[in-house]
């Protein structure tokens, strides 16, 4: 086949090609404000922070958001954030229990509530334990 007895693309076909795709782009472009306008949210990738094991004797470690406890058997991390009204919420050592600052909510270690305004228990976030050759923990990564 030559080309010459192809037909040329007319500038009407052409408009028509280009309008779609700028429809298209115009329609994609729309969709995310749509989407979250109508309440669909994109979950936020995981972030993974690592703690230098083992734990002091005391056995808890508080970071800004989260509090990380471990025993001989296991290790879990409880929220910083109280489920009342958002304040951060502190590790009692000497009276083994969460309280909050702000309105005196108080939870058990593993984020229980006791009592309080606040409702909810407080999240917790899975821990994994990295260990040596020897079976020695070297780190708890905390994923929030
Ligand atoms: S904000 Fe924690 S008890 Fe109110």
């Amino acid at each position: 086949m030559c080309k010459q007895n192809q037909p040329k693309e007319s500038r009407r076909s052409f408009l028509g090609r280009v309008s779609k795709w700028l429809a298209g782009l115009a329609g994609i472009s729309l969709a995310y404000p749509l989407l979250r306008f109508l309440g669909f949210t994109i979950p936020p990738k995981p972030r993974y922070i690592t703690v230098t094991g083992p734990l002091p004797a005391s056995g808890f470690h508080a970071e800004r958001d989260f509090i990380l406890f471990a025993d001989n058997d296991s290790s879990w991390s409880v929220s910083r954030t109280c489920t009342h009204l958002g304040c951060r919420v502190h590790y009692l050592e000497d009276k083994h229990l969460i309280e909050c600052p702000c309105h005196q909510s108080r939870f058990k270690t593993d984020g229980t509530l006791i009592s309080g305004p606040a409702r909810k228990n407080l999240p917790s976030y899975p821990v994994e334990t990295q260990t040596d050759e020897n079976g020695q923990i070297t780190a708890y990564v905390v994923t929030l």
